[in-house]
Formats: structure tokens, C-alpha cells, sequence
């Protein structure tokens, strides 16, 4: 016997409860879990400049070549320049950027660069996205948290990340939620990123970005605010990107890792281990995602309709949070519900403990991640009113 010994391993915080969902006979049954976005009808479709985009590259002819390691250049390219603004334009020579296989892909091959190159010790932000610890453990890192939330003040707490960040080692990983924190919906203001930077160049501490969400917070530029004020001020540092909410490329696993370096020389040096990496975990990455989005960002007609399209995601997502906001603290009796207006993004994290939330699933057949966090894209006029009770009966006690 080999394998016999084998345990189960635990289902996943997020994609483990899909499959209950599915099974819910109840016919008003919720489904706020995974962060995927869904129009009104709870669909998914295509984003309709990417669907545009889809029509053209099909005409094209395909080589059925292998891509190199570091994936379409165009793509590389084009996403540096939404990511980096003018930073990209003017010396795109000290940034490397690879395609990678969706945003935890490129969080992978960062782990690994960063394992092999300068630390195996990270930060993650408590609470955040749980896969973060997962990703940089199995990449043999090991995994510290540091404050970002505070439950008193329901909002982020500067205070308690920095004296977290203070007490690093030296060239400590940090990983941060470049726009709309997964899962709290609060992000840092302006001046507090710029608190955060001085901290980390100080204590020499490596920023690590995730950047999953351009878009869905205030806007395509907005959003890359703290990126760019990193990159400006002289960090070297790394941002995983992913396309799988902004292009609604969830299953074509559409991604990209940029490591900013102090010259053009490193970044030579730095490019030949990121390949490295590449080769030795999938060798090349799929070109048929890349290709669509490339198509989108080179076209300028195109690219003004993706930002269209992203500014109807963040309308619909702040009138379902108005709803819900208006709806719950219309007919609260004792808690106060006013901070989920100031969230950003897919999520909202609502102050639920674990037994409340599980209260919500079974006896409201309303799923979402025992956290408290709800995507917003799963709020639909037709539901909104059935939630807000849930949460009041559950909650407001
Ligand atoms: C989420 O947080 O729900 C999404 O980013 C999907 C995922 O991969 O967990």
C-alpha cells in the first residue's frame, strides 16, 4: 500500500462551500462566497469589450508555437502600462515582467523567486485573502500576520500595522492588497500609503502587492494609486496581477508577475531566475487569455469600452452595497451598519462571528464565507430584502 495513509485535506474557506451551495434544495437560497462578479440576473458573462476582443483574435491566424517563459510580450506591455502609468512609459527598463498563470500563479512564481533570491520570511495581513498563507507555506516560506483590521473601529487600523511592520527582520516579505482588501472592503487612504512606504523603505522591509481588483474600487488609475507611489519612490518590489475579475477571464487563468528592480542591469539578472522559476514549475504559459487581453489594451476604441464596462461593475456594485447599507440600518434596532458604505470593491466584511454566519447557511440558506466577508455580486434587487432580514435576525440581537 502507497497510498493508504493519505488524509483527507480540509475543504477550501472559499470554493469548499460552492459545492453545498449547489446541492441547497431551497429555492431562496443566497450564493454570496466566491468573489466572481455577476450582473443583476446573476450572471457571468463576457465583458462586452472583451467579447469584441474575442471576435477579432479569432480571425487571426494562430501559431501553434510555444510562448517563452516570460509569456506574449504585448500582454507584458500592456498591462505594465495600466498597472505603472507613466512609470512604465518612461523607464520600463528597471521593471520585469513575466505572464503568469492567473493572479495566484504569479503570487507563486513570486514566492519562489523570493524564496531562492532574498527571503523565505513573509507578512500577510490579518484578516486577508486565506490562500496568501497557503501559497507562500507550499512555497516553504514561513508565515507571519500583521494587524490591518481593527473590530472595534470596524474600518483598517494604521496603527496596528505599523507597529506589526516595525518589528520585520530586514527584507521580510510584506504582501498588500494593492485595491479593494480582500476580505474587509477597507483600504488604506492616500496619506496612509504614504505612511507605509516610509515605514517599509525604512526598515527595508520588500512590498509585495496583489493586485486583483484594478478597476472595481474607484477606477483604472485610481486604484494603482499605492503601486505607483511605491514605484515612484524608489522600491523594489513585486506585484502579482490577475485579470480574472477585470477581463471576466476567471477560467482562462490570465495573469502577471513585474519585479522592480533598481536598474536595468538587475533586472537582466533578475528576468534570467524569474525564468527559471517558470520553467521549472509550467514551463510556458497559455496564450489564448493573454491574447484577448492584449487585443483590448492595444486598441484604444477597445480599451475606452473596458473602462466603460469596469465603471458599470462599480456602479452596480455600489448601488447593491447602498441597498444593503440603507436596508440594514433603516431597520436595525441595536447595531450600527454605517461602516459597510466606506468598503470598496467585490466584498464587504460584515461583523458576524463564525456561529452567525453558519446561522445564515443553515438556517437561511445564505452562503458565505464564516468570516463574515459577502461578495456584493451576489446582491440582487430580487434578494436584497431576504438579507437584510437574515443578518438583522441573526445578528442585531
Ligand atoms: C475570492 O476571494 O473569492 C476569489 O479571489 C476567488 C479565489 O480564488 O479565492
Amino acid at each position: 500500500m502507497i497510498f493508504d495513509e493519505v488524509l483527507e485535506a480540509k475543504p477550501d474557506p472559499i470554493f469548499g462551500l460552492t459545492g453545498s451551495f449547489k446541492a441547497d434544495v431551497r429555492e431562496n437560497k443566497v450564493n454570496l462566497l466566491v468573489g466572481i462578479y455577476k450582473d443583476e440576473k446573476l450572471r457571468s458573462p463576457l465583458l462586452p469589450s472583451v467579447e469584441k476582443a474575442r471576435e477579432l483574435v479569432g480571425r487571426q491566424e494562430e501559431v501553434a508555437d510555444y510562448l517563452p517563459f516570460e509569456g506574449l510580450s504585448g500582454f507584458v506591455d500592456e498591462i505594465g502600462k495600466v498597472i505603472f502609468g507613466q512609470g512604465w512609459d518612461q523607464e520600463h527598463s528597471r521593471i520585469f515582467g513575466a505572464q503568469a498563470v492567473g493572479g495566484t500563479g504569479a503570487l507563486r512564481l513570486g514566492a519562489e523567486f523570493l524564496a531562492q533570491e532574498v527571503s523565505k520570511r513573509v507578512s500577510i495581513s490579518h484578516p486577508t485573502w486565506p490562500n496568501h498563507r497557503g501559497v507562500f507555506e507550499r512555497a516553504g516560506f514561513s508565515v507571519d500576520s500583521y494587524t490591518y483590521y481593527s473590530s472595534e473601529k470596524k474600518w483598517f487600523d494604521l496603527e496596528g500595522m505599523c507597529k506589526s511592520l516595525e518589528t520585520l527582520e530586514e527584507k521580510s516579505i510584506v504582501v498588500l492588497h494593492a485595491a479593494c482588501h480582500n476580505p474587509t472592503g477597507c483600504d488604506p487612504s492616500r496619506e496612509e500609503w504614504e505612511q507605509i512606504s516610509d515605514l517599509m523603505l525604512r526598515r527595508g522591509l520588500v512590498p509585495f502587492f496583489d493586485f486583483a481588483y484594478q478597476g472595481f474600487g474607484l477606477g483604472v488609475d485610481e486604484d494603482a494609486y499605492p503601486v505607483r507611489l511605491f514605484y515612484e519612490r524608489g522600491h523594489e518590489m513585486l506585484v502579482a496581477y490577475s485579470c480574472s475579475k477585470n477581463f471576466s477571464l476567471y477560467n482562462q487563468r490570465v495573469g502577471a508577475l513585474y519585479v522592480v528592480t533598481p536598474d536595468p542591469v538587475v533586472k537582466m539578472r533578475v528576468g534570467s531566475q524569474v525564468n527559471g522559476c517558470i520553467r521549472t514549475l509550467y514551463s510556458n504559459p497559455p496564450a489564448y487569455g493573454a491574447r484577448l487581453v492584449w487585443e483590448v489594451l492595444k486598441n484604444s476604441t477597445l480599451k475606452k469600452e473596458w473602462e466603460g464596462d469596469l465603471k458599470a461593475i462599480r456602479s452596480r456594485l455600489s448601488s447593491a452595497r447602498e441597498q444593503l447599507v440603507s436596508g440594514l440600518t433603516s431597520q436595525a434596532k441595536r447595531k450600527d451598519f454605517h461602516y459597510l458604505r466606506n468598503h470598496k470593491g467585490m466584498f464587504s466584511f460584515v461583523d458576524l462571528d463564525k456561529s452567525q454566519a453558519q446561522q445564515l447557511i443553515d438556517e437561511y440558506a445564505i452562503y458565505l464565507i464564516d468570516n463574515g466577508r459577502i461578495s456584493i455580486a451576489g446582491l440582487t434587487s430580487e434578494n436584497i430584502d431576504y438579507v437584510v432580514r437574515a443578518i438583522l435576525a441573526v445578528s442585531d440581537r
